[in-house]
């Protein structure tokens, strides 16, 4: 047991996927896993382990944005031994090409700044995917409908950006979406050496303005599962 995550030794796989919401978690966990057993309900950020085609999966909600996500990924890495972590959440596309339901795997992420800053100090450190799993992910990606992005992503600390400026340049610059986690997902993994990839659903676009509709959300959200449970036990 952890500050933050209620689990024994034991309880949580060595593969851990991670959504934003806690909710999505316990979807996810009912709608994929067989036998799922919920390890973990401090704060209301739910975790579930279970089995998904023979192989033993978590599902741990992160929260939103880095400082949140930092908490749960270090204590899945130092106290549990998490080996590979995988993001699954939505992002807003910041490309022409990038459309509503198209899923963005992340091969790097760029930020202003991470709840790493403290250490990395004046280094700009550019967080990556591990390649193996972005690999697995992109070859899985082609057996299926859905249009797949693989690029650089900005992981912002602000939902509600005052800083469109900044927003113009990573367009500028080629990144394909803005979301709010992966950047300190991948830092960590790099310093601990473990694998970790973010698998992304388009829900906004930032310069149509389009929206994911309400009703659409949970079949998009299926894809991203799918694509990251067959990447990860590839
Ligand atoms: N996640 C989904 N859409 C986003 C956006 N527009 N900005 C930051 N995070 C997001």
């Amino acid at each position: 047991m952890t500050v933050h995550i209620g689990a024994e030794p034991g309880d949580i796989a060595d593969i851990v996927l991670m959504p934003g919401d806690p909710l999505r978690a316990k979807w996810a966990a009912e709608t994929f896993l067989e036998d799922a057993v919920c390890y973990n309900k401090v704060r209301g950020m739910l975790g579930f382990t279970g089995t998904w085609n023979g192989h033993r999966i978590s599902i741990q909600g992160s929260g939103m944005g880095m400082p949140s996500l930092s908490i749960y990924a270090n204590e899945l890495i130092r106290d549990f031994d998490v080996k590979t972590l995988i993001r699954i959440g939505s992002a807003g596309a910041m490309q022409k090409d990038v459309a509503i339901r198209d899923v963005v795997l992340a091969m790097t992420a760029t930020t202003v700044s991470s709840p790493s800053r403290g250490i990395l100090k004046e280094l700009n450190f550019a967080p990556c995917a591990n390649w193996e799993l972005l690999h697995a992910a992109w070859n899985v990606a082609q057996t299926r409908s859905v249009k797949t992005h693989v690029g650089g992503i900005y992981s912002s600390d602000v939902f509600y950006d005052e800083r469109p400026d900044l927003n113009e340049q990573m367009t500028r610059h080629g990144i394909l979406a803005v979301e709010m986690e992966a950047a300190e997902l991948y830092t960590l993994a790099a310093r601990y050496g473990r694998r970790a990839l973010a698998v992304l659903t388009i829900s906004d676009h930032l310069l149509t303005g389009d929206v994911l509709p309400a009703e659409e959300r949970e079949r998009s959200f299926g894809d991203m599962v799918e694509i990251a449970l067959e990447a990860a036990t590839a």
